[in-house]
């Protein structure tokens, strides 16, 4: 039973919506693009590294995951990186990604823009012509990083604007409230980007709320703080505002103590429109189909709540209308011949 269950959830048609593509960095490609660019890394070996990834909390990852990206220097670096992580999710039928990236990262490194935006574009116009599968760029901003910084990186994306799907706020969250990038997001508005933030990961259902409010983000990354809150939970599920949930991130970050702790069905239970993700799968032990796996025997969930949430991850992408429909679909064929719709 079990069996066939993997079995499905490894099979069905998923769209994969909150992946940082500097967190699929692995450790192997890490150490091989050290030596191509003659960057000194802090660890001895691949193995060495692995053991730093060890962490209590979000900044303790952070620390990490910034060391781990000064590796990337050129454009086909970052082209790399990104057909790394498209393979893979090729490989866990993932027929849609939309990929945050964090050009400040890069461009405080002295890296130009036009080489962090290119390399992973042309990773993504293959992976679109060889398997199928459609993608958007999401820009994030650092939070820990000032409004003005925030401005100067939308100035140097302008020339971009039609490579980038929408904007989203990254980086450690408690001190970095949304309402900080309040008028960052404003512009971003006009300029008619989506927008997305991360929110009550570590931080409070507050930051939730003016998330919303403030920002008028149209989904949340994360959010599974908002139980806390009852009349927060309430709005989320009226407003069919979904949540990109990351368990195994989660964990490692421990945000939960354990996987059969997580909140994923309660969150479900509550009407939420919730998706599984893996957040930086390098770092966290896993990509999408680990994350569904590992979640669902954990919890117990079953082939109702696989179809609800493959479902899910394209109802909450920026698709345009007829594309969703054609990929919901998609997925309604493939448990109705599964024998399970
Ligand atoms: N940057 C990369 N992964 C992140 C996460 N899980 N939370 C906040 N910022 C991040
Ligand atoms: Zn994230």
């Amino acid at each position: 039973m079990a069996d066939t269950l993997h079995r499905v959830l490894r099979g069905m048609p998923k769209a994969e919506l909150h992946i940082h593509i500097e967190g699929s960095l692995e450790p192997e490609l890490i150490f091989a693009l050290a030596q191509r660019n003659n960057v000194r890394l802090d660890y001895a070996s691949v193995e060495d590294l692995r053991r730093a990834y060890a962490f209590t909390d979000l900044q303790s990852f952070l620390d990490i995951y910034y060391a781990g990206a000064s590796v990337l220097i050129t454009e086909q670096d970052f082209y790399d990186m990104t057909r790394a992580y498209l393979k893979r999710a090729h490989e866990d039928n993932v027929r849609h990604v939309e990929m945050f990236f964090d050009p400040q990262t890069h461009t405080a490194r002295g890296i130009a823009f036009a080489t962090v935006i290119d390399g992973i574009s042309r990773a993504l116009a293959d992976a679109r012509s060889e398997w199928g599968i459609s993608g958007g760029l999401i820009m994030c901003f650092l939070r820990h990083l000032s409004e003005e910084e925030a401005f100067a990186t939308l100035e140097q994306a302008l020339p971009y604007r039609d490579r980038l799907l929408g904007v989203g706020l990254d980086s450690s969250e408690r001190g970095h409230p949304p309402e900080k990038f309040a008028r960052v997001f404003a512009r971003c508005r006009e300029l008619g980007l989506h927008l997305v933030a991360h929110a009550g990961e570590e931080g409070p259902p507050d930051y939730i709320r003016t998330a919303l409010d403030l920002l008028k983000v149209e989904r949340i990354d994360h959010g599974v703080r908002c139980l806390e809150d009852p009349e927060l939970t309430r709005r989320v599920a009226k407003d069919g505002i979904a949540l990109t949930v990351c368990p195994l991130s989660n964990i490692k970050l421990c945000v939960f103590d354990a996987l059969h702790q997580h909140n994923m069905r309660a969150l479900l239970d509550a009407g939420l429109k919730v998706t599984v993700n893996s957040d930086d799968p390098a770092y966290f032990g896993g990509y999408i189909n680990d994350n569904f796996l590992q979640t669902f025997d954990a919890l117990g969930l079953d082939a109702g709540h696989a179809r609800q949430l493959a479902r899910n991850s394209f109802s909450a992408a920026f698709l345009p209308a007829s594309e969703k429909q054609k990929r919901l679909d998609e997925v309604d064929a493939y448990f109705a011949e599964a024998g399970l719709a």
